[in-house]
């Protein structure tokens, strides 16, 4: 089987968080500045706030900016279950803009469509690591005063218009899953140049206790979200080798001339930090030629995937929201057609090879349903 997705641990990870463990310091220890400085410095924000996993850095950047019952946030419907979640945990409502057919981002000039009162922020998301449009969506939450909270879980590395990604939102959040560009196992970070939104997000984090104040001295109500230096030691080390990491040049040249799928696209003014490698069946193919490609190539010992399916289609968020199918056009469509295949670093040309010659063969398949 070649794996859809595969961390990169070299030695120096290994070592790193061996010398944790031999210390008295697991858990708010040195490692945890050492590393929000790293990524805070590296995308060029002021402070960084490190936390358990992606999803819980979105919710706290919400809850820090007064997100509550009644409230509607602007995102998008084709991304991962979090980026909704994050607002269902607010009890805030997610309103759903129709994405841009090419990046597969949230589409910018839908936006001002979906703004009401009772809008408080727009959530948009880095999908794959495509930054495109983010520009666009920074002018539109200026103009009508919104805060952004930029869901860049999958876009550590990215530089779209000579920004990196993270530096978009009013507040910005990673996640450091296995599968991501830098992996603390599980982890994520909160990036942001306000001070007063930080310290909101550090205390939330530690079970609302206060800047210097006592281990039994709670100033609001918390959790505890925070992260260990022994996945913050191994996220010092990942996050020196960013640049390494997640080249997508191979597939690229292989799958150039295959005219029965969409590449994805990298914006010609961005610089993409892979994240998978998600091709798209073209317009003429329908879900079933999608799901017995996902289905043989699995049988050919190629793990795939179907990112993503839409998020106003999954059952409890129909339900509870009324979506159906149609409401957001390109989304349903695109969900319809596309397949993550395996991408990793050390993935080695022979294997990425075995892949495209699978595909070639699966989609050989597909005109005889
Ligand atoms: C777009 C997006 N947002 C949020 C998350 C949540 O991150 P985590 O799994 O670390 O909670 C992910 C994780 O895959 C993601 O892809």
């Amino acid at each position: 089987m070649i794996h859809l997705s595969r961390p990169d641990i070299t030695e120096k990870e290994i070592n790193a968080v061996v010398d944790v463990l031999k210390s008295p310091n697991l858990s708010l220890g040195p490692k945890v500045p050492e590393f929000e400085t790293a990524i805070a410095k590296y995308v060029g924000r002021k402070y960084g706030v490190a936390v358990n996993s992606g999803t819980t850095a979105l919710y706290l950047c919400l809850e820090a900016l007064g997100i509550k019952e009644g409230d509607e946030i602007i995102t998008t419907p084709f991304t991962f279950i979090a980026s909704t979640n994050c607002i269902l945990m607010t009890k805030a409502k997610p309103v759903y803009v129709d994405i841009d057919p090419v990046s597969l981002n949230i589409d910018p000039e839908r936006i001002e469509a979906a703004i009401t009162p009772r809008t408080k922020a727009i959530l948009p998301v880095v999908v794959f690591g495509n930054a495109w449009g983010f520009d666009r969506v920074v002018e539109i939450a200026k103009k009508h005063n919104l805060p952004i909270v930029e869901d860049s879980c999958e876009g550590l590395g990215t530089i779209y218009k000579g920004k990196k990604v993270g530096s978009f939102g009013t507040m910005s959040c990673f996640g450091f899953y296995p599968n991501k560009q830098v992996t603390t196992g599980e982890g994520g970070m909160i990036l942001t140049d306000d001070g007063n939104l930080a310290d909101i997000c550090v205390s939330l984090r530690n079970q609302g206790r206060g800047k210097g104040g006592g281990w039994l001295a709670h100033e609001r109500m918390g959790y505890n979200f925070r992260l260990p230096d022994i996945n913050c030691a191994l996220g010092v080390v990942q996050a020196s080798r960013i640049d390494e990491f997640r080249v997508a040049k191979t597939y690229l040249r292989l799958l150039a001339d295959e005219k029965r799928i969409i590449l994805p696209t990298e914006p010609a003014d961005g610089q993409m930090s892979w994240f998978v490698f998600v091709i798209r069946l073209v317009d003429k193919y329908q879900q079933k030629h999608r799901d017995h490609l996902l289905k043989r190539m699995f049988e050919n010992g190629v793990q795939v995937s179907n990112y993503f399916p839409p998020v106003h289609l999954q059952p409890f968020i129909a339900k509870q929201f009324g979506c159906k199918l149609g409401d957001f056009p390109i989304t349903d469509a695109v969900c319809q057609r596309t397949a993550a295949i395996p991408f990793h670093n050390n993935l080695p040309e022979s294997d990425a090879r075995i892949v495209v010659d699978t595909l070639k063969k699966c989609l050989d398949e597909l005109d005889c349903l």
